[in-house]
């Protein structure tokens, strides 16, 4: 299978990721696998073929190859193919049809549990994971893990988007799942053979001036820069049947209020009763 991006073509991707901000993304090297990262679009029509034999493998080698802090490696991943369960995980994630749709579902984890397993018959308690930032260790590590399966997925031709969704019923995906206590689904990501009668398309980002700051932070150029963006993403949502919002728009949609946030502002409350106890 072939990958989204074709040898050459850098420069077109380059154009699409930064549409009128193009022109600050001169002299950016291009190889196999930066390709394959620039031509990044997020997939949501998929075919019902099934992976071809060891992609599953593949991609959870790819995870365990990223970075993970203190060699801890605080994640883990379930691999979901059963139809009726994908099922269950698109109502929960918010009547997410591609879910069904696709082939494999991979629930993320953070997840603390191992290592109280590994560590019980020296240390009881083990009093480090208590603490926000042995979550954030967790939530981090599975975030690396996951985005090099992703890449890897794009690099076969595969066509993948993340479910932060799952986070709206965290305790029944934990039931679902039959996570343990300290473990806890932070987002899934549906992996398939794109649907090339609705291929997808690269959305443009920020341009780099808003996103990268050089020796200290600036926001000078900020506001002018969101108002050209707001028009770019507008077309772009225009041209392939995404409504018409800029991103300003998007952002006060999702993160305007508290109702925005369907049910997640009881974050802390659900990682309490799955155990994490926080402090
Ligand atoms: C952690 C995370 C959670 C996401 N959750 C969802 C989701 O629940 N449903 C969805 O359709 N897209 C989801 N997305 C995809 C984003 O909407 C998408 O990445 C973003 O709009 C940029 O588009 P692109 O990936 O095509 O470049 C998620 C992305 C991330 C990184």
């Amino acid at each position: 299978m072939a990958g989204f991006a074709e040898p050459g073509d850098a420069a077109a991707l380059l154009r699409a990721r930064y549409g009128s901000a193009s022109a600050s993304s001169d002299g950016i090297a291009a190889n196999d696998v930066l390709r394959t990262i620039l031509g990044h679009r997020s997939v949501r029509a998929f075919q019902p073929d099934p992976l071809p034999a060891g992609t599953l493998e593949t991609l959870v080698a790819a995870a365990q190859s990223a970075a993970t802090s203190s060699n801890l490696q605080a994640w883990s991943v379930v691999a979901v193919e059963d139809p009726a369960r994908r099922a269950r995980f698109a109502e929960l994630a918010g009547a997410q049809g591609f879910i069904r749709q696709a082939p494999l579902f991979l629930a993320w984890l953070a997840d603390l549990s191992r290592l109280d397993r590994v560590a019980r018959e020296r240390v009881e308690p083990l009093e480090g994971v208590r603490y926000l930032e042995a979550f954030m260790v967790a939530l981090v590590d599975a975030a690396l893990a996951a985005q090099n399966a992703a890449v890897a997925a794009e690099s076969l031709g595969l066509g993948c988007v993340y479910v932060g969704a799952l986070r709206n019923h965290p305790e029944a995906v934990a039931a679902e799942l039959g996570l343990p206590p300290d473990c806890m689904a932070v987002f899934g990501l549906s992996v398939g053979v794109p649907d090339a009668a609705r291929a997808a398309a690269v959305k443009p980002r920020l341009p780099q001036s808003v996103v990268l700051h050089r020796e200290r932070y600036a926001t000078a150029q900020e506001a002018g820069e969101v108002r050209r963006y707001d028009a770019d993403l507008a077309a772009f949502s225009a041209r392939n049947g995404m409504g018409e919002a800029g991103w300003t728009d998007r952002v006060l949609a999702r993160v305007g209020t508290v109702a925005a946030l369907r049910g997640r502002d009881r974050m802390r409350e659900a990682l309490n009763a799955m155990g994490f106890g926080l402090r």
